[in-house]
């Protein structure tokens, strides 16, 4: 079976075997049978996180559950439960339109609801965790269906459990939001608040922030359905205040953020743009124009190209600033 439309890079990979999962009982006869219970399994939503490097010997399971509902309310929260297999801005765009704020600065993200947890998706000032209530997940260990809370996730900056103990073990069934009673409008970042100025809104809504994000991703993003791409490549590494100081001895323009607990996130595309990689082409692989932390698919290229070209890039970064840039995707 092919992977290629299954693959925001739109790479070509092929899978030994391949199972839609519309409900939690496909994984449950998966879990089942000796045969495909022993195979190597990758779990799949959107594939906007995922870099196919070969073909996959084993059993992809594509996840295409749906359903979205509003399951609950208290004094703080809405709560609404969406299936894994719906796709994300859909989701996003169906709670603005049921009158519920806080995910619309997550709008335009590709990939599916199921995904999104695995790292903690996150722009313009929120991250998932921080609407995050429950999942429910499929546990092939024990073929049973648990609820994980928000602790037990160990979210971090594009991290959860399900990139370390979790991996390929459990499939994500659904995932509970807990959207604000008190909305109030995070429009700290730049980017957000030029978008709003420039339309000449002070007091914007939920959906209106959502525009402007759509807006701004638009312009500096490169659309999937387009040109093949997973976003950020890379994630924004983190230095202690020590090295930021060095390298901003040497480097005054550096890009840095400084952390709550004191260490300090880089601005990876700065990094990379400073290297010269911007809008570079290596074989079908690439640099994105607008912004240097998105390898893109110029058309033709293998997931072996594109891993090739993020290496040069980590050795130039590393090389220049003398840190190590870490790949966002997951590598198979
Ligand atoms: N920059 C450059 N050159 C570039 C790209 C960026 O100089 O080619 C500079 C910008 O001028 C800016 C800074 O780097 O001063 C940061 O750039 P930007 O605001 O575009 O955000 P980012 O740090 O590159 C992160 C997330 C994005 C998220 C945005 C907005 C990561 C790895 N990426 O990007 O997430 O949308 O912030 O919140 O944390 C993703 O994860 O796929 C993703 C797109």
């Amino acid at each position: 079976v092919s992977l290629r439309n299954h693959n925001t890079f739109g790479v070509e990979a092929r899978a030994h075997a391949y199972l839609p999962v519309t409900s939690a009982g496909a994984l449950e006869t998966v879990q089942r049978d000796a045969g495909l219970a022993a195979l190597p399994r990758l779990i799949l939503g959107g594939g906007s996180n995922i870099l196919l490097t070969r073909d996959f010997p084993g059993l992809v399971l594509h996840m295409e559950n749906r359903g979205i509902e509003i399951v609950g309310e208290d004094e703080d929260a809405t709560y609404v439960r969406a299936a894994a297999g719906e796709n994300w801005h859909q989701f996003v765009l169906w709670t603005l339109a049921h009158g519920l704020g806080g995910l619309e600065n997550l709008s335009l993200i590709p990939g599916s609801v199921g995904a999104a947890p695995i790292q903690n998706i996150g722009a313009y000032g929120i991250e998932l965790k921080d609407r995050f209530h429950a999942l429910t997940l499929f546990d092939f260990a024990t073929g049973e269906r648990t609820t994980l809370n928000k602790a037990e996730c160990m979210f971090g900056y594009r991290d959860s459990v399900f990139k370390h103990r979790l991996r390929d073990r459990a499939a994500v069934l659904d995932v509970t939001f807990a959207l604000p009673k008190k909305w109030q409008a995070a429009i700290r970042y730049a980017d957000v608040s030029n978008e709003l100025a420039a339309r000449k809104i002070v007091e914007p809504t939920a959906g209106q922030i959502s525009d402007a994000v759509i807006a701004i991703r638009t312009r500096k993003l490169p659309d999937p359905a387009v040109i093949g791409n997973a976003g950020s490549f890379f994630k924004n590494p983190l230095v202690t205040a020590k090295q930021r100081d060095a390298l901003l001895t040497k480097y005054p323009q550096l890009v840095s953020y400084a952390q709550p607990d004191g260490s300090v996130k880089l601005a990876a595309g700065w990094l990379i743009d400073q290297c010269g990689w911007k809008g570079r082409t290596a074989g079908a692989a690439g640099v994105y124009e607008n912004q240097a932390l998105v390898l893109v698919n110029r058309g033709g290229a293998s997931g072996a190209d594109i891993a090739q070209l993020a290496n040069a890039i980590q050795e130039d970064v590393a090389q220049r600033f003398d840190v190590m840039l870490e790949p966002e995707p997951i590598f198979l």
